[in-house]
């Protein structure tokens, strides 16, 4: 990289306009918008979309709601011109719905864009000459003048040949492209010089669309350009103030969000944000962050699944994972605390207790766009004793009691920090098993047998300890104090049950029942203990000898 960045690049200067009004707006309604899919995404493709192709996604932009739609640049190559012509011919166009074709300001160009538009319903036909500085001096080496020469006479020679569409609705549209690296000023010269020739009122608009053709600045100096002409402009009230923002420095939603704020009537974008270089703008996205702060954005993106389906089927073009709100990532959950938060959040919600959403992490309710919320447990050194929990439970029905995963948590934590990789389910529950369930030293379960009287329940216990038979027998009010005053008897240090839980273990493990037992041994000291069996009482007394095999 450059040492000094200053001696190659410059800030961009910033408009003019003290008395911004953008930054204290809301938004509250959804704009009008434009898919430039066909078009603008079509042309930054390796291999552009066959006609079969475009034709499919067509009808799913149609699908979604889109009632304005670019659906190509007719004069281009016979491909666009065919298609434009399918789409018409084969009657593949609702009546609410314009096709929108571009057109530079060339005559025979021109020409032909009005033979592919013959018989269309409703057409938008959209003019554009670019302006900025750089492209002035490095592409056409036109002085300004000569640059407005070329938008007059390209909305001159439209204009002259609207006639020949009779029976089609036709709205215009003019871009100066680069509007986001050109002057304001010239802007507004070059967009009042073609609006002179088509003369738009308030009931036949124009559409002015301002692109942010190549990202150059901050999305705040684009809401200032989008401000300052919509303040400057004249006729303003007979004109469709369009944004167009591609997305070269990352922040085309946060321009295109801005540029409303500012004033703009419409929105062009691609699903997905596919087009030239770094994308267009990501149409689900910013239709979507309206969704979420509960203003229908008229888009209906309730599959999204089977929109990215035909997508990247159609394009070749993949979603990255973590695409925002059509990413496969981005209703999964990695981190144990975000899970606990979500899980939690989601029972409030399903309990009814909130009347809007507010759940933790999740911007928007999965299941509106027909997704779902995900959980990726994995357990590695820096798990959480929540996952480790909730592994287990998951996928072997084996419900920790809290204490107890306080426990087990840093033991699991530390045997996966010795393996030095993550750790799957399976893994975790021999872990458990090696803690607790299969110890047997220095006690070992041989036999156990109750009887019960007036209250009183009088055990019988057959243990080996070290390998040694040692028998005993004691009485209490149940039998696991029955077995602890045995223990007494035998000289064993006194302990008490501290917690004690039960439950019975899902169909196809190798036990039915399970317990888990804290006892707390006469220096305070307490200790978790498991066992299973087919016998409920039998688990407890392992649970009990699993206890005092780990003191
Ligand atoms: O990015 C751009 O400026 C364009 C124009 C043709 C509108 O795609
Ligand atoms: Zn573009």
């Amino acid at each position: 990289m450059h040492k000094n960045p200053s001696k190659k690049y410059r800030p961009f200067p910033p408009v003019a306009l003290p008395d911004r009004q953008w930054p204290s707006r809301v938004l509250t309604r959804a704009p009008i918008w434009c898919s430039v899919d066909l078009r603008d995404g079509n042309q930054a493709l390796a291999v552009p979309m066959n006609v079969s192709q475009k034709l499919e996604l067509f009808q799913t932009l149609v699908k979604t709601g889109f009632k304005e739609i670019e659906v190509g640049f007719p004069s281009a190559s016979n491909t666009e011109f065919t298609f434009n012509r399918r789409l018409i011919e084969e009657h593949r166009a609702p009546d609410d719905v314009w096709l929108q074709v571009l057109v530079q300001s060339r005559e025979d160009l021109i020409e032909r864009t009005f033979e592919s538009l013959v018989g269309a319903k409703k057409a938008i036909i959209h003019l554009y000459n670019s302006t900025s500085p750089a492209q002035r001096r490095v592409v056409f080496g036109m002085s300004k003048n000569e640059i407005i020469q070329v938008a007059v006479h390209g909305a001159e020679w439209i204009k002259e040949r609207l006639p020949r569409l009779k029976g089609t609705e036709v709205m215009l549209q003019y871009s100066p492209e680069s509007f986001s690296a050109t002057e304001v000023e010239f802007a507004k010269e070059i967009s009042e010089a073609v609006l002179d020739v088509w003369q738009p009122t308030p009931r036949q608009k124009m559409i002015l669309n301002l692109p942010d053709t190549v990202e150059v600045a901050m999305p705040n100096v684009y809401a200032d350009q989008i401000e300052w002409i919509c303040r400057n402009i004249k006729h303003r009230d007979s004109l469709i103030v369009s944004l167009h923002t591609h997305n070269d420095r990352c922040t085309g939603t946060a321009a295109t969000e801005l540029g409303l704020l500012a004033g703009a009537d419409r929105v062009e974008g691609t699903l997905f944000g596919n087009g030239e270089r770094t994308g267009n703008l990501d149409i689900v996205a910013v239709a979507l962050n309206l969704f979420m702060q509960g203003i229908d954005p008229n888009l209906d993106f309730t599959d999204l699944g089977s929109i990215i389906e035909v997508y990247e089927r159609c394009t070749g073009m993949t979603i990255p994972p973590r695409q925002p709100y059509a990413g496969e990532l981005v209703f999964t959950a990695f981190s144990g605390s975000h899970q606990d938060a979500i899980r939690k959040g989601l029972n409030e919600w399903k309990s009814g207790a909130r009347a809007y959403w507010d759940v933790p992490y999740l911007t928007l309710d999965p299941n509106d766009i027909g997704r779902e919320y995900r959980e990726v447990i994995r357990v590695n050194s820096q798990s959480g004793k929540g996952g480790v929990a909730y592994l287990l439970e998951s996928e072997f029905g084996i419900e920790l009691p809290k204490e107890m995963q306080r426990e087990f948590g840093p033991i699991a934590n530390d045997a996966v920090d010795k393996l030095g990789r993550e750790v799957s389910g399976a893994e975790l529950k021999a872990m458990f098993w090696r803690e607790y369930i299969e110890r047997t030293e220095p006690w070992q379960l041989q036999g156990f047998e109750t009887e019960s009287k007036n209250g009183v329940v009088k055990c019988r216990a057959r243990l080996l300890q070290d390998g040694k038979l040692v028998e005993f027998s004691g009485e209490g009010n149940g039998p696991l104090a029955a077995l602890v005053h045995g223990f007494g008897n035998v000289g064993v240090p006194r302990f008490e049950i501290a917690n004690y839980s039960e439950h019975a273990l899902s169909a196809g493990e190798e036990a039915t029942a399970i317990a888990y037992i804290q006892i707390k041994q006469g220096d305070g000291r307490t200790r978790w203990g498991a066992g299973v069996d087919t016998n409920i009482e039998l688990a407890s007394v392992r649970a009990v000898l699993s206890a005092l095999n780990r003191s």
